[in-house]
């Protein structure tokens, strides 16, 4: 797909998240004057990182991972030196949920279709699913249900799967979140986003 196509074909998907008044977050959105948080970085990314929600730094500034968790993904992307431009960062859901609450089945429902439409526009290489929910959506998407554990076991572990656009493969991570409430799990990340790089 052409660059211009690839651009044309996310900012549809903004408009249509932007006025997503259906959505069960968009009275929240609108009445705390929050932005929806698309995604950012690279349409040619050959990694493509999901994370679960927006927080309020990232409903607040519209840009996703810009908080405390972005801290550490970028400390991550440094670590195995991939610049945050080369990838792209998303969510499942586009908006926040009211403290930061886990998604609601209902709401992932509203939101993964613009997912699955970012996915199939950037057609990576490598899905990096961080945390569980992620993990969960992303592997049953791509038919893994039968090899889905709890994230504390498959952490790290590379699956390969078949996209339109060939062979991906698909890495469930911790969320980068952990970090911020147990500094040990620093190095559980840092290994698991080497395992990333050499899924490369
Ligand atoms: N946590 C997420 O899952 N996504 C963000 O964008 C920020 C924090």
């Amino acid at each position: 797909m052409k660059t211009n196509e690839k651009r044309e074909k996310m900012k549809a998907i903004r408009d249509e998240i932007v006025a997503l008044t259906g959505s069960p977050l968009y009275e929240y959105r609108v009445e705390n004057g929050y932005f929806p948080v698309i995604g950012e970085g690279s349409h040619d990314a050959k990694i493509m990182f999901v994370g679960e929600a927006p927080g309020r730094n990232e409903a607040e500034t519209g840009r996703p991972f810009c908080g405390k968790a972005g801290q550490v993904l970028d400390e991550l992307l440094s670590y195995i030196s991939i610049p945050r431009g080369d990838v792209y960062i998303t969510n499942i859901l586009k908006d926040r949920p009211p403290e930061n609450r886990d998604p609601l089945p209902e709401e992932i429902a509203v939101y993964s279709p613009f997912l699955d439409r970012q996915i199939d526009i950037i057609q990576p290489k490598i899905i990096a699913a961080l945390g569980r929910y992620s993990m969960a959506y992303i592997m049953k998407k791509y038919g893994l249900e039968d090899v889905l554990e709890p994230i504390s076991r498959i952490h790290g572990n590379v699956f390969e799967v078949n996209t339109l656009w060939g062979s991906i493969k698909i890495v469930p991570l911790y969320h980068p979140a952990v970090a911020t409430y147990d500094a040990s799990m620093i190095e559980a990340l840092r290994q698991d986003f080497s395992a990333l790089k050499s899924a490369l």
